[in-house]
């Protein structure tokens, strides 16, 4: 087989990009090892950037998202018992971002990609990318007991934190940044209506809460945990009495509580992988760097490594120009350490920290209130928030 760019993996990344390619006019074939409902089970945060929208429209994907997508105009940040809006819209010069979810976007994705008649092969095993670094590329698999390999000219590594193409880059030229937070994050998602019409976040004694929501009916709600803690030692019961402990008079009273639908905890992680490419090899999304969901920005920047990376094989394909080939990890890594620096600064002002005491705590409070008062303060969260603009 032969195709001019393998995609490995079938997450957002690897579907958006496949799909950018293929309005381009460039042939694409998806290798991955999951199968599609397996990669449709996973529930993550969905709170998209207007750039995030904008390449969802140019992948022929956006049908569903306006009809059922909720566009915020705003964020409530709560904190000493009291919530503060922070006005998104009217601090950026009006922009706002949707409300939809990852697992909606991946399944509209899918569905574009099959109705095109696209190539993915899923359940693929042992899957390799060789001979990255020559002028000749090709991915390896398994399928069925028989081992095949593609011939391209590129390989995008869209295969996720625990993926194989970062792996197989060579040690001696990757570098990588790492930070561990000391707590997890245990979700909710339950056919409730959601608690406000907005996401609140909120910084509590104990410990960090985020409303947020998929639709009129059906709400996702967070708790800050210890890393110790397991999702059996949490009864749908113990979850909303906690979460109630973390929110205001109001919300308490307006909480609707219901059966979890879904419940797991995630660690916190921030990470960066330096380049981002290896010869034609290109890493895109949570292959090459990871937040902490505190911003909301894993998806987002997910969604601007590949319309980088779609740009330039265009470039490539159109113009014989190696150009955007070449500045794409540069590119990349800018928007991304600032995207990085946005969700650990969240992480901080948010949670509690078990180490750091109490003057951590008054510095928090601090800072939160200066957010809330000073309009320079509230229009650089609100700038970071709705996602900065493409360079
Ligand atoms: N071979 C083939 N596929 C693989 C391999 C492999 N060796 N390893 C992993 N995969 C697949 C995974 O099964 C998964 O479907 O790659 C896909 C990677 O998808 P994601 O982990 O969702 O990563 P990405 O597409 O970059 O999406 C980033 O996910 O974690 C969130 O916040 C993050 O929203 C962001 C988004
Ligand atoms: C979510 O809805 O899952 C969500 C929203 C905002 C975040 C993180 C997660 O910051």
């Amino acid at each position: 087989m032969r195709t001019q760019v393998a995609i490995i993996g079938a997450g957002p990344s690897g579907l958006l990009l496949g799909q950018l390619l293929y309005k381009a006019g460039i042939d694409n074939i998806i290798i991955e090892q999951r199968s599609a409902d397996y990669v449709l089970g996973r529930i993550r945060a969905g709170v998209l950037e207007q750039v995030t929208v904008d390449l969802l429209k140019k992948a022929g994907a956006d049908k569903r998202m306006n009809e059922e997508g909720l566009p915020h105009d705003g964020i409530e940040l709560l904190f000493k018992g009291k919530r503060h809006r922070i006005d998104l819209h009217g601090l950026t010069g009006g922009k706002r971002v949707m409300v939809y979810g990852q697992t909606e976007v991946t399944r509209d994705l899918m569905e574009v990609r099959a109705e095109e008649g696209l190539t993915t092969v899923y359940e693929a095993s042992n899957v390799q990318p060789v001979d990255f670094e020559s002028d000749r590329p090709k991915v390896r698999y398994e399928k069925d007991g028989q081992v095949h390999e593609i011939e391209c000219d590129f390989i995008a590594g869209c295969d996720g934190f625990h993926g194989i193409c970062r792996a197989s880059a060579p040690q001696d030229k990757i570098k990588t940044f790492e930070k561990v937070y000391p707590f997890g994050w245990l979700g909710l998602l339950s056919d409730t209506p959601p608690v406000s019409h907005e996401l609140i976040y909120a910084n509590t004694e104990r410990g960090f809460a985020l409303c947020s929501q998929r639709s009129a009916t059906r709400s996702r709600y967070y708790l800050q945990v210890p890393l110790t803690d397991k999702v059996e030692d949490w009864s749908d019961e113990a979850f909303w009495e906690e979460l109630k402990k973390r929110l205001d008079p109001e919300a308490r009273a307006n909480l609707v509580t219901g059966p979890s639908l879904e419940k797991s905890i995630a660690p916190l992680r921030s990470f960066v992988t330096e380049p981002m490419r290896f010869g034609r090899m290109f890493l895109a999304g949570d292959a090459a760097h990871i937040v902490p969901p505190t911003g909301a920005k894993g998806l987002n920047l997910a969604a601007s490594d590949v319309g980088y990376l779609s740009q330039a094989f265009t470039e490539y394909y159109q113009d014989q120009s190696e150009a955007g080939i070449d500045r794409y990890s540069e590119q990349c890594l800018r928007r991304v350490w600032k995207a990085e620096r946005f969700s650990w600064w969240m992480t901080s002002m948010l949670h509690n920290f078990p180490n750091e005491g109490e003057f951590n705590t008054k510095v928090q409070e601090a800072e939160l209130d200066y957010i809330v008062h000073s309009e320079a303060g509230s229009t650089s969260l609100a700038e970071n928030y709705v996602g900065l603009p493409l360079v």
